[in-house]
């Protein structure tokens, strides 16, 4: 064969390829209001960038008729390219082919990329789009899956990993991305689920749809597993490249600095006055951290789900940030089970890959109740507790307001390695709520006093010496547990000098095979 027909057979199994499972089922594609696999890599990576792997790969399956049913790619398309320059790997399941089912050959590819970004130290990106197992090889394709569910597993805190969910993922197809570092779920179209709404109906009794069971919003404000709702496909792929500028290649590296002309010493005089009066008042934590972060960005993670802390990336002259803050304004802050996990993931992940933790502090105490307590608030309180113990990042903590009982421990104090520690003069830390800490030092007292008027006086008194003595931050400064009472309108430019200062901290904990995190 000559070479001119040589390369233009190339060129000919490369148009094949790029057709996937044909042009009827990418026009069914489309007409569901989603992108193919290769449309997808082409918005997530810089143009011109994606460099593929095993185009010509195909199943190696020979029952049900299979051997006769071909293509090229074999349903997921593989590779290389970059965001913002930075080199990521990819890979995208193709509907088309067989639904996106994953078969051996498909997780071989997949593993191939995996494999690789971890030599070079480079991010993966998983575009979920599959109807499962390949319901034709059997124990191939659960074979398949394990093989990536073991190098999610060794990837994890190594190199970052993010799943976006465009499709079906169903199964145990699910454990993949829920073994990956974020997810992302577009409201349109995507749902995940263990068992499908046939078999809930069967075993349970409950009728409910897909998107009830395991759409993006169920996941993204009631079981937590996504980290991001997008409103479409667009919208997620620019959720990808973003967190990605958040963060660095691998877990050796820092995260890339950003250009900031926005400057370090903007004094802001509405952080002086955002602090209500009345202690029981909410405001807005998020309207603090738009205050003190570059130009006001700040991308938030988890949004939906335990809203009474709130986590995110924001830059502070250049360098990115990880930040958690109690949220007044829901719940009054207070730290529950699933606010727990939520930011124990959050610091996790930061630590991990070298983001430094800024803590904002406004925290009433642990929600009491039966439902927190049966459902093992200690376990989960504990899973924060041992993140920011562990966490060996600068830690930066400002304490704005309320630093009650073992939430104020538990925040990033100074006794879990909090390394600069600050405090706004309306800062309260004490191990209770002045109420609450009178009812319990007089109770006999108070139940004695038989006059209504005069016990309200009583506790009133009660509460003003209390709060005289506690309710406010020169206490625990007096011990030093406070680096320093700021102002708060000088809080962006304490904050970015605490964090320049520590830039090049270096901490460490114990040798040992792994710690016992309290699941
Ligand atoms: C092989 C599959 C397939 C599968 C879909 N297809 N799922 N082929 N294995 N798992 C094929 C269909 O035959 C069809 O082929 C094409 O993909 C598109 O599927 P449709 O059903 O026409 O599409 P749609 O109506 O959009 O429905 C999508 C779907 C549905 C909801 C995903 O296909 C479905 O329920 N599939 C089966 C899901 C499932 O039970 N998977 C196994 C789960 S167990 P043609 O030729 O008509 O285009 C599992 C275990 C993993 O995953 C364990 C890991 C540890």
């Amino acid at each position: 064969m000559a070479i001119e027909d040589k390369i233009k057979l190339l060129l000919e199994k490369r148009e094949e390829a790029k057709l996937g499972g044909g042009q009827k089922r990418i026009d069914s594609q489309h007409k569901k209001g989603k992108f193919t696999a290769r449309e997808r890599i082409e918005m997530v990576l810089d143009e011109g960038s994606f460099e593929e792997f095993d185009m010509f790969v195909s199943h190696r399956c020979v029952d049900f008729g299979l051997e006769k049913e071909q293509y090229l790619t074999d349903g997921v398309i593989t590779g290389y390219g970059t965001i913002d320059g930075r080199l990521v790997y990819i890979f995208s399941q193709d509907f088309t082919v067989f639904g996106g089912s994953l078969s051996e050959m498909y997780a071989k590819k997949i593993c191939k990329v995996m494999d690789q970004a971890m030599k070079v130290g480079a991010p993966v990106i998983g575009i979920n789009d599959s109807g499962g197992a390949r319901i034709q090889e059997g124990v191939q394709s659960l074979a398949g899956y394990a093989e990536i569910f073991e190098r999610n597993i060794l990837a994890s805190g190594v190199i970052p990993q993010i799943s976006a969910i465009f499709g079906p993922c169903a199964g145990g197809a699910v454990y993949s991305p829920a073994l990956t570092d974020f997810i992302i779920m577009s409201k349109e179209n995507s749902y995940m689920f263990v068992t499908g709404p046939k078999v809930v109906k069967t075993v349970t009794g409950e009728i409910v749809t897909d998107a009830e069971l395991g759409g993006a919003m169920v996941h993204g404000s009631k079981s937590g597993v996504a980290q991001f709702v997008a409103e479409d496909e667009h919208e997620g792929i620019s959720l990808i490249r973003k967190l990605l500028s958040y963060m660095p290649q691998n877990n050796l590296e820092d995260p890339p600095m950003a250009p900031c002309d926005d400057p370090i010493d903007r004094l802001e005089d509405t952080l002086n006055y955002i602090i209500p009066d009345n202690p029981n008042k909410p405001y807005d934590i998020k309207d603090v951290i738009h205050t003190i972060v570059d130009y006001g960005e700040f991308m938030e993670v988890a949004r939906h789900f335990a809203p009474n802390i709130v986590t995110g990336y924001a830059r502070m002259n250049g360098m990115s940030v990880g930040i958690v803050a109690n949220q007044p304004n829901y719940l009054a802050g207070v730290l529950d089970i699933n606010a727990s996990r939520k930011a124990a993931r959050f610091v996790r992940y930061c630590d991990a890959f070298n983001i430094p933790i800024l803590t904002l502090v406004d925290v009433p105490g642990f929600l009491p109740g039966t439902a927190q307590e049966y459902g093992g608030i200690i376990i989960h309180g504990a899973k924060l507790l041992f993140a920011y113990g562990e966490a060996t990042v600068p830690k930066v903590t400002v304490i704005l307001r309320k630093a009650y009982g073992g939430a104020y421990d538990v925040m990033s104090s100074k006794h879990l390695r909090g390394d600069i520690n600050y405090a706004w003069p309306s800062a309260e830390i004490a191990v209770m709520g002045p109420k609450g800490a009178i009812e319990v030092l007089n109770s006999k007292k108070i139940a004695e006093i038989e006059d209504p008027a005069e016990r309200e006086e009583f506790v009133k008194k009660g509460e003003d010496d209390y709060k005289a003595k506690f309710a406010n931050p020169y206490n625990a400064a007096r011990y030093g547990f406070i680096d320093d009472v700021i102002e708060p309108r000088n809080t962006r430019f304490r904050v970015i000098r605490a964090l320049q200062a520590l830039s090049t901290k270096k901490d460490s904990n114990p040798a040992k095979k792994h710690s016992n995190l309290p699941l």
